[in-house]
């Protein structure tokens, strides 16, 4: 497998059997329908509810698509059951898992995922999503899904000339916990559901596609946990490229984590009023306590999405808050949090309109009105 006209990254993977038998190919119903996409018109910010999407399913088919645009497309699947073989072939998938653990078994090997990884899965490669055994008190394993239309990958600017991770970079290759393995599996007339642009197809293999013996080479999937991203702290406010964990096309996603606040005296240490006017800026809140945002009614679970065409910021009386904080000692934030920013308009999907909280965009004038 080889990534643009193999003139990048590639692996060679030893197959028992030839990879190329198929022997049926049968259209499968998008889950994904692109037609349910529509423009975010009359504009306005949003906030949905992930805790609201009541529907369940397997790690792919599952999915409910939330929003996206001809370069990136971002559901939130509640896992119930395993998933089918698949392969996506339009792009590289990154799926964040929120709660719960989840193995991801592939023709490289397998991931055991728990809260909080990014798993990254180059384009083409065949897996699945296999959600550990549930106790009763175990939390629903849920995931945020970001497909991409090309490739996702580390931000060029944390990497030296020849790839390696630079010391100031926010992560390293110490933090990545590839594919082990492999998975060995053997079998006929195995059927994997393909993505390719045209939509949905389920292919029958005549043999398991896991009938790897070992590879070899640069291209595998990976684990990154967000506990593990060094944020960087300035004195003042720092700007959100500082949280970039990684880029894709037309798009980038960043992570908030657990940190020291702005450290100068004077500092007022949450975002301040801000247009990013290239950008829609798409933030899934998922652990802490999120100050910037108090009173508006977005918690854990909680999406919002600041578009461009929109001036957005603190909650009015956040600041006061924070500062009050700072005054009685509180010296750091235990937000974290998962941002995409996208530079082309975010369609919203009718999954996300049934789970929005239709006050949100009027929070910030109803909070000033009642201080
Ligand atoms: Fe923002």
């Amino acid at each position: 497998m080889g990534e643009e006209g193999f003139s990048s990254d590639s692996s060679l993977l030893y197959h028992v059997n030839p990879p190329t038998a198929i022997i049926k190919s049968d259209a499968l119903a998008d889950f994904a329908g692109e037609a349910r996409l529509a423009a975010n018109h009359p504009l306005l910010p949003r906030h949905y509810k992930t805790q609201e999407l009541a529907a369940k399913g397997d790690a792919v088919l599952g999915r409910q698509p939330l929003m996206g645009n001809d370069d990136i497309r971002i559901s939130f699947v509640t896992v119930d059951s395993p998933s089918e073989l698949y392969r996506n072939s339009v792009g590289d998938e990154a799926v964040y898992l929120q709660n719960g653990s989840m193995r991801f078994e592939s023709v490289y090997g397998a991931i055991d995922a728990v809260a909080g990884d990014y798993v990254i899965i180059p384009r083409g490669t065949i897996h699945r999503w296999l959600p550990e055994p549930a106790g009763p008190a175990a939390v629903p394993v849920t995931a945020l899904v970001i497909e991409a239309r090309g490739h996702i990958r580390t931000p060029k600017r944390y990497l030296s000339q020849t790839g390696q991770f630079l010391e100031h970079a926010p992560y390293s290759e110490r933090d990545l916990r590839p594919v082990r393995g492999p998975v060995f599996a053997e079998g006929d007339d195995v059927p994997v559901i393909v993505r390719n642009r045209g939509g949905l197809t389920t292919l029958t293999y005549a043999h398991h596609p896991f009938d790897v013996v070992g590879w070899d080479g640069c291209l595998y999937p990976y684990a990154f946990n967000i506990a593990d991203f060094e944020p960087i702290v300035k004195r003042t406010h720092a700007p959100p490229p500082v949280h970039q964990t990684f880029e894709g096309p037309n798009f980038v996603i960043c992570s908030f984590c657990p940190r020291p606040l702005d450290f100068d005296p004077q500092s007022v240490p949450i975002p301040y009023n801000h247009h990013n006017v290239d950008s829609d800026e798409m933030m899934f809140y998922v652990g802490g306590d999120y100050s910037a945002r108090q009173g508006s009614g977005v918690g854990i679970g909680s999406i919002t999405l600041h578009p461009s065409g929109f001036t957005h910021g603190p909650i009015p009386g956040a600041v006061e808050a924070v500062i009050r904080g700072m005054e009685a000692g509180r010296t750091t934030t235990d937000e974290t949090a998962v941002m995409i920013d996208t530079f082309r308009p975010l369609l919203l999907s009718d999954q996300a309109a049934a789970a929005e909280d239709p006050d949100y965009a009027w929070s910030w004038a109803k909070a000033a009105s009642h201080d």
